[in-house]
């Protein structure tokens, strides 16, 4: 029996404990409670409706509204075969759904190992990049017996020895997870630094930020800046003992960092010199977002592995995956050779089936297309907002946007802490919420509005997002100025 909004909220305050929440803030505010979504749109207890322009967490692609066919492919698993596991057992629709992914993932992307969510497969790719190397046959740095003749002497010798190629290389303030290996590969200081030490040794090279750049520096300039500070950072570290360089397409936080022009060509070939894998972080891109399967496609980026969740279901499930090449396969392939690791619910039967059948809808539903048909509009439109002094940057692709907030345009001054608390925490996000529009500020970088709607949004829901970000920052402006 459904229970009443002032139930829910009471026992909301008692006993649930939300994510990257300050709960303290619930004293005498509502917790926001979503109950239920349709299209676009979502509504909460209190009967108000809102245009989700974040699609959950960058994540609910397909919209809400297919719940009852996937409902029903859901349910239909579950009389079948309500869970068997990938540990050393294959099942119909795990195999099914890697043939489907290595088939939309670009090139030799042929390999898929299933997990249950973003942070998982991050951590599995690190750990993979980790021991390939070593599956390859590369030496390890301290041979602590001379030549093992036993297995004994051998599993004495894995246990004493350390993989020679162990480093990642990630980028200044980009989200990659919780989990403590994709925590230590976040360039965002504030998130790691409640855990230190983290895992060893993450270090972190510029993100493609151009708007503080100076004016005068060209694509090519920047893209050559950029680049020459990954190569140093690799020498910096020392070459052979890097085994992952991890990005994303375009990086969300920060607001929508595209690349420049030959910056990922150039990220593949330092990769390629100095023989580290390249790992393209598509939990947010992949599965549509830039109007592609996946970001690594619309870039050409030609990545080694790629890692994905939210799109992969539309998060009607939590499922992620690690999509790796044949060379990075290969390894994995000799008969005593094994990738040492697992989760129970990597390759859930049921996951698997919800993300099947999302798939089958987001081809049917031309979702895909649809982001292309309308991703012009949707920057012509946001960039109406520059009109407004608050507004200094527009950037972004595909279904994929962020609006970087200004305190003066011309010398792109940016706000202070404390000035973002009260602009951000304050002011946006209620009055956005208020408004009826679900996007996200963020100041993890420079302070900035992120805007990712489900990928089924057409004209009128673009309308109204332009529309009611006009209404509030207009709104802020005045705050502000005051
Ligand atoms: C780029 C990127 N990588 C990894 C993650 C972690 O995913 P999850 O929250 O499913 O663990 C996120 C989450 O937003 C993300 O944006």
């Amino acid at each position: 029996m459904a229970r009443a909004a002032t139930d829910l909220q009471q026992l909301a305050r008692e006993h649930l404990w939300m994510h990257f929440t300050r709960m303290g803030g619930y004293g005498d505010d509502e917790v926001p409670i979503i109950v239920r979504g349709d299209g676009c749109y979502l509504e909460d207890a209190n009967g108000n409706r809102y245009l989700d322009a974040l699609a959950g967490l960058f994540s609910v692609n397909i919209g809400y509204g297919f719940g009852e066919e996937i409902g029903q492919a859901a349910l239909e698993q579950m009389r079948e075969l309500p869970f068997y596991t990938n540990w050393s057992y294959a099942h119909p629709r795990a195999i099914e759904l890697a043939a489907e992914v290595a088939s939309l993932a670009p090139g030799e992307l042929n390999r898929v190992f299933f997990v249950s969510g973003g942070s998982e497969a991050v951590e599995a790719a690190w750990k993979l990049a980790r021991q390939y190397y070593v599956a390859r046959g590369e030496k390890r740095l301290h041979a602590a017996v001379a030549e093992p003749e036993t297995r004994h002497d051998v599993l004495a010798a894995g246990s004493r020895t350390l993989p020679r190629r162990t480093k990642a290389i990630a980028r200044h303030v980009a989200y990659h997870g919780t989990t403590f290996g994709a925590l230590s590969l976040n360039g965002i200081p504030a998130l790691r630094m409640p855990f230190e030490p983290l895992v060893p040794e993450v270090r972190h090279v510029r993100n493609t930020n151009r708007y503080h750049r100076p004016s005068e520096e060209t694509e090519e300039e920047f893209t050559r800046f950029l680049l020459d500070d990954l190569e140093q950072t690799i020498l910096a570290m020392g070459p052979e003992t890097v085994c992952l360089v991890h990005m994303e397409p375009v990086q969300n936080a920060g607001g929508c960092f595209t690349p420049p022009a030959g910056y990922w060509q150039g990220v593949r070939a330092l990769c390629d010199e100095y023989d580290i894998l390249l790992s393209a972080d598509e939990v947010i891109t992949g599965f549509g977002r830039l109007g592609y399967w996946f970001g690594s496609e619309r870039y050409d980026i030609r990545p080694d592995i790629i890692t994905c969740a939210k799109g992969l279901s539309s998060s009607y499930a939590s499922i992620g995956a690690v999509i790796a090449t044949d060379r990075v396969m290969e390894p994995f392939l000799e008969a005593t050779s094994m990738y040492a690791h697992g989760i129970t619910f990597g390759g859930h039967p049921v996951m698997c089936a919800i993300a099947l059948k999302n798939i089958e809808i987001m081809k049917r539903e031309r979702v895909i297309e649809n982001v292309q048909e309308n991703e012009v509009a949707f920057k012509a439109k946001l960039e109406t907002l520059l009109d407004l002094p608050i507004v200094g940057d527009v950037r972004g692709t595909g279904f994929f946007w962020a609006l970087e907030l200004v305190k003066d345009k011309e010398t792109r001054e940016t706000f202070t802490d404390e000035e973002c608390d009260t602009l951000l925490r304050d002011f946006l996000s209620p009055a956005l919420y208020d408004a009826g529009l679900i996007c996200r500020t963020d100041d993890r970088g420079d302070p900035v509005i992120q805007i990712s709607p489900p990928l089924v949004a057409g004209e009128t829901e673009i309308d109204e997002i332009v529309s009611k970000l006009g209404d509030v920052l207009v709104q802020a402006w005045e705050r502000m100025g005051s």
